[in-house]
């Protein structure tokens, strides 16, 4: 038996996740579309603790005034009724065809000052109903051909959109930090930030860089054939891991947007064990303390029930893999393979206090090659335990 999830464990969901009617590419809805204060109620009766949204998940792209505050107004009613907090608010600058070449890199200019006013009541509306996080997700800032698109020009314009937004929040003196979501494809050919890394580079350009992080997505990663828990790993040691989307993904092919864990099981283990319990050899180094949002879809072929039980599933699998990924670190077996590994000596620096370049050429401490390389490192040992304790 699985524990139920409570408000500790802090689990999120957008509410396009839970919301989407099942619409691809290739086929019309499945599902019925729920007012968005609906789904509030029934994840807050699983055991959410917040939702997420971008904008036109709560009102239409072209809602006036009064109805788009009356639409928020009883989303946040009901989430306050249900006991969520909303804890991240994003800006759809995808769906309209006027994105059709991207918001903040379009070559058309008036687009780009379109979608800076969109992204910036985003910010506004983000601020208003206490969200902490402000995620931007370029899912049409790329192209589909080279010769499209003045690269110089567009990583000048995305520094500056988000340099103007991130300048935005700190002169209205609001509690929020943005989160850049990379994305290697999908819906553009390429997407500019396809990657953790990527993201990271574009952030150390930024006038306003301190309130710039990252929300790294599973699945985003993996399209890439790359390590999620590694580009978690690297988002942490730079501080700049502010917030994660959690899902599963099957290799490379289409964003798949799964159940968490219903992808690479073995990596979603991983990942939980880094968020839960941070890096092996580091007790006080740098740990995610952000929610534990997802951004999945329910696949179309599940009504509404089997919305809500992927939804559980989500939370469950993920509360399973932290109880195992705890037992995993508690077990002597697993402390002795680490240490056998070596896992725990990579935190020695490898120069001595004070050592430098020149001290380390000028002596050699009788180090012998040929005995350093007879050394058994047990990874496979290591990692059989891990597969153990998932299995067990
Ligand atoms: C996707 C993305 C989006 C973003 C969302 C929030 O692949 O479609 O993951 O779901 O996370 O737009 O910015
Ligand atoms: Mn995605
Ligand atoms: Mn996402």
């Amino acid at each position: 038996m699985v524990r139920r999830p409570t408000s500790e464990d802090r689990f999120s969901f957008g509410l396009w996740t839970v919301g989407w009617p099942g619409i691809d590419p290739f086929g019309a809805a499945t599902r019925p579309l729920l007012d968005p204060w609906e789904y509030a109620g029934r994840l807050a009766e699983l055991g959410a603790w917040g939702i997420t949204f971008h904008d036109d998940d709560v009102f239409a792209f072209d809602a006036d005034e009064a109805t788009r505050d009356a639409r928020v107004a009883r989303l946040s009613a009901a989430t306050e009724a249900a006991g969520l907090v909303i804890e991240m608010v994003t800006t759809n600058t995808f769906t309209h065809p006027v994105f059709k070449d991207g918001a903040l890199t379009s070559n058309d200019r008036s687009v780009r000052r379109f979608a800076l006013r969109k992204v910036l009541r985003a910010v506004d509306l983000a601020a208003a109903v206490g969200a902490t996080t402000f995620v931007m997700w370029g899912g049409r800032e790329g192209a589909e051909y080279d010769g499209s698109k003045d690269l110089l020009a567009a990583f000048d314009r995305y520094r500056e959109g988000i340099d103007t937004v991130a300048g935005y929040i700190r002169s209205q003196g609001y509690d929020l930090r943005i989160a850049l979501e990379p994305k290697p494809n999908e819906p553009r050919g390429d997407i500019l930030l396809p990657t953790v890394g990527h993201a990271l580079a574009l952030i150390a350009e930024l006038e306003h860089g301190d309130i710039v992080g990252l929300n790294p997505e599973t699945g985003h990663e993996q399209m890439a054939n790359l390590n999620y828990t590694h580009a978690l790993g690297q988002a942490l040691w730079s501080g700049k891991l502010f917030h994660l989307d959690l899902n599963g993904q099957r290799g490379l092919k289409y964003d798949q947007d799964l159940v968490f864990g219903h992808g690479d099981l073995m990596s979603a283990f991983f990942t939980v064990d880094l968020i839960e319990n941070g890096f092996p050899g580091h007790p006080d180094g740098p740990r995610y303390t952000g929610p534990r949002h997802f951004d999945y879809k329910p696949s179309r072929t599940e009504h509404l029930p089997g919305v809500w039980e992927s939804a559980a599933a989500c939370m469950s699998t993920y509360i399973l893999l932290a109880e195992k990924a705890a037992r995993y670190r508690a077990d002597p077996r697993v402390t002795e393979a680490m240490t056998y590994a070596g896992v725990l000596d990579l935190a020695e620096p490898t120069l001595a206090p004070g050592e430098t370049a020149t001290d380390l050429l000028a002596h050699d401490d009788g180090f012998d090659p040929a005995k350093a390389a007879e050394r058994d490192f047990g990874f496979v040992r290591l990692h059989q335990l891990a597969v153990e304790h998932l299995l067990g």
